[in-house]
């Protein structure tokens, strides 16, 4: 063993993905409900989570990686709604081929509750549709007793 061995400065970061879909600039405390929403915990390729990571953008971030995976529309809109600062990046063979801010639709349809327990949603079997009042941070519209949500009060289905 060598004692001179010159100590490591360089940061390490989390691994490099070949082919897959890597969710950048989460905000740190939405990174487990990311995962969660992807439910990655089944996923069977490779997932690289990372965490309070500097950003220049957001602070701390959140970070993930998913090995051969791309996102469904739902998916991304549900990303959207807890985390909606994030970025998408496609990875192709090593490369970033696309990347993109996640977005909101202008409505929302079945993905999270309305927080009015007397609400047609929550009493009979009607999926709820919200209106997207405005992205950053978040506020919805319920179309159907107009309660407007935002922050804890948007619970996901
Ligand atoms: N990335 C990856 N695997 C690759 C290429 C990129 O995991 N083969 C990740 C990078 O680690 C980074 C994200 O994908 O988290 C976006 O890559 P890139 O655009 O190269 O990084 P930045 O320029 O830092 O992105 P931004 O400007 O969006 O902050
Ligand atoms: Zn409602």
């Amino acid at each position: 063993m060598t004692m001179g061995k010159k100590a490591q400065t360089k940061e390490l970061k989390v691994s490099a993905i070949r082919n897959g879909t890597v969710i950048d600039h989460i905000q740190n405390e939405a990174t487990f409900k990311v995962a969660e929403i992807l439910r990655l915990g089944q996923e069977d390729d490779m997932v690289l989570v990372g965490m309070n990571l500097p950003s220049k953008k957001v602070g701390r971030k959140g970070l993930v990686k998913i090995e051969g995976r791309e996102l469904t529309p739902r998916e991304v809109n549900t990303i959207a709604l807890i985390a909606p600062q994030a970025t998408l990046n496609i990875i192709h063979e090593y490369r970033v081929i696309e990347k993109r801010r996640v977005e909101l639709p202008a409505r929302v349809e079945g993905i999270v509750r309305c927080f009015n327990p007397s609400c047609i949603t929550n009493r009979q079997d009607v999926s709820t549709v919200f209106e997207v009042l405005a992205a950053d941070p978040v506020r919805l519209r319920c179309t159907y007793c107009e309660r407007v949500m935002s922050g804890a009060d948007i619970a996901l289905k």
